[in-house]
């Protein structure tokens, strides 16, 4: 612990085997939960602890963001998720993220210049492209291609050298829109387009993804400014599934590109990052509001392995404070394109009526999270669904670079290896195959 306080807090552990009684450090958090550190339990009882899932273990300290599962709070290095939505634009929230403060404004201007000059990716990562299927998933290219990137930006890999862990923090912020956009344009037979440097990062990225050289492009400012509050919303999270996968490979010393593709590899699953597009694609199926019912029993059948996308969260036990921000972002961006008929929207709302009022969703704390109205926006924008966790990859790439930096900056990190409960066989004798029936 580099510098939390102990005050001299501590757990008794009573060994009931031995009597032994050990004590175990309590480290004081600034907010939220305090944590044992049970460093020293496996050379005391030789006993490990078992928590799968890490439903109670913290793995690091962090200043980056934190929490409340219980009242729905989020915090970007103190700041609340909803001030930043409101007040704030993406890139403002990059270097608070990665900075730890809100930027001066000529520090603002700087930063945002750093990204725009690292937006273009070399040239040869075009026939990375070529490769893939047409319609290969977005995500299986993006996790080729971004680890792809360790191939090029060999003077951004010394992960032990301080301007290499900013230059290669910047280049994947700055690269990722690119890469995102030219997957979009393979996908569908369109030439890729080059980045502006005029354009600030969302206007920029909606303009790489639908502009065509054949004809100016002019990215609509409501769409764009929709497009940099949904990455603000979900640029980190604490140590959900993917960020403690690039902490991970990044404890082994694996360059910066490397570990962003294990972060993205980790945000495809459906549990996760990949729920998004889960919840439009289930929308769809549920195709009408007097089929909801259907899907509501469904979900809490135990041997359905149906779940309500969108729903639920390990954390928060409240509503999920990036839902209601997109809910009303949703209203906003549908009222500005004149959608008044989104069939979805309206199950949507439907669902979340239904699930908030019945029994085993209430009992269970179960509330729509960040990405249950997310699809619906991307959708109005005419973002393909398939593109839509590669969006919350974009986002997130900023939290998983501030966290991994973090990770390396502290001095109590070592290689993240976890041990097990071994329920195996115990040492036999090999059998030679002649002697095995
Ligand atoms: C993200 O961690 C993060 O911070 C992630 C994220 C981020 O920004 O990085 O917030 C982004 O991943 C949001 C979550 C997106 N995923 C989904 O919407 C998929 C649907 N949700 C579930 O798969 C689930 O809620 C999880 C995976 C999100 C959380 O699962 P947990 O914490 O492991 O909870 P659990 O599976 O132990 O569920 C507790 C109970 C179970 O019932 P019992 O075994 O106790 O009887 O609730 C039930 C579950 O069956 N349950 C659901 C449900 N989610 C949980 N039942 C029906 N539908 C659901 N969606």
């Amino acid at each position: 612990m580099s510098e939390a306080k102990n005050n001299n807090n501590s757990f008794t552990l009573i060994d009931n085997r031995t009597n032994e009684k050990i004590e175990l450090p309590v480290f004081e958090a600034s907010v939220g939960p305090d944590v044992i550190d049970i460093r020293k339990l496996y050379a005391e009882t030789d006993c490990f602890t078992y928590d799968p899932g890490f439903t109670s273990t913290g793995s690091c300290e962090s200043k980056i963001t934190f929490i409340d599962g219980d009242k729905g709070v989020l915090l970007y290095r103190g700041y609340h998720i909803g001030e930043l939505a409101d007040n704030s634009d993406f890139m403002e929230t990059c270097y608070l993220l990665l900075y730890g403060e809100l930027p001066s404004p000529e520090q603002k201007r700087k930063f945002e210049t750093g990204i725009t000059y690292h937006t273009m990716v070399n040239e040869q990562m075009s026939t990375f492209f070529r490769g893939f299927r047409r319609d290969a998933h977005p995500m299986a290219i993006m996790c080729g291609v971004v680890g792809a990137l360790s191939a090029f930006y060999h003077d951004s890999l010394d992960i032990n050298d301080p301007h290499h862990r900013l230059v290669a923090s910047y280049r994947l912020i700055a690269k990722m829109p690119t890469l995102a956009a030219m997957a979009y344009k393979y996908s569908i037979g369109q030439p890729f387009m080059y980045p502006r440097n005029d354009l600030r990062y969302a206007e920029n990225f909606l303009y790489m993804m639908f502009g065509t050289p054949c004809e100016p492009y002019k990215v609509d400012p409501i769409i764009a400014r929709a497009m940099d509050r949904i990455l603000i919303l979900h640029a980190d999270h604490e140590q959900n599934a993917s960020t403690s996968t690039v902490r991970l490979a990044g404890s082994s010393g694996a360059n910066p590109f490397a570990c962003i593709s294990a972060g993205i590899a980790s945000l495809w699953g459906p549990a996760h990052g990949g729920a998004n597009e889960a919840v439009l694609n289930m929308l769809e199926e549920i195709g009408t509001k007097d089929r909801i019912p259907e899907f509501i029993k469904r979900a809490k059948d135990k041997s359905d392995p149906f779940r309500l996308m969108g729903f639920g969260h390990r954390v928060y036990k409240n509503f999920d404070p990036r839902a209601k921000v997109m809910q009303q972002s949703c209203h906003e961006v549908l009222d500005a394109l004149g959608v008044h008929d989104e069939p979805l929207l309206e199950i949507a709302m439907e669902l979340e009526r239904i699930a908030l009022e019945d029994e085993y969703f209430i009992e269970k704390k179960l509330y729509p999270n960040v990405d249950f109205y997310s699809g619906i926006i991307f959708r109005a924008i005419g973002i393909p669904t398939s593109m839509f966790t590669v969006l919350f990859a974009v986002a997130r790439t900023v939290g998983w670079v501030a966290q991994w930096n973090e990770m390396i900056e502290d001095k109590s990190q070592k290689i993240g290896r976890p041990r097990q409960l071994y329920i195996g066989k115990t040492q036999r004798d090999f059998v030679p195959l002649h002697m095995r029936t």
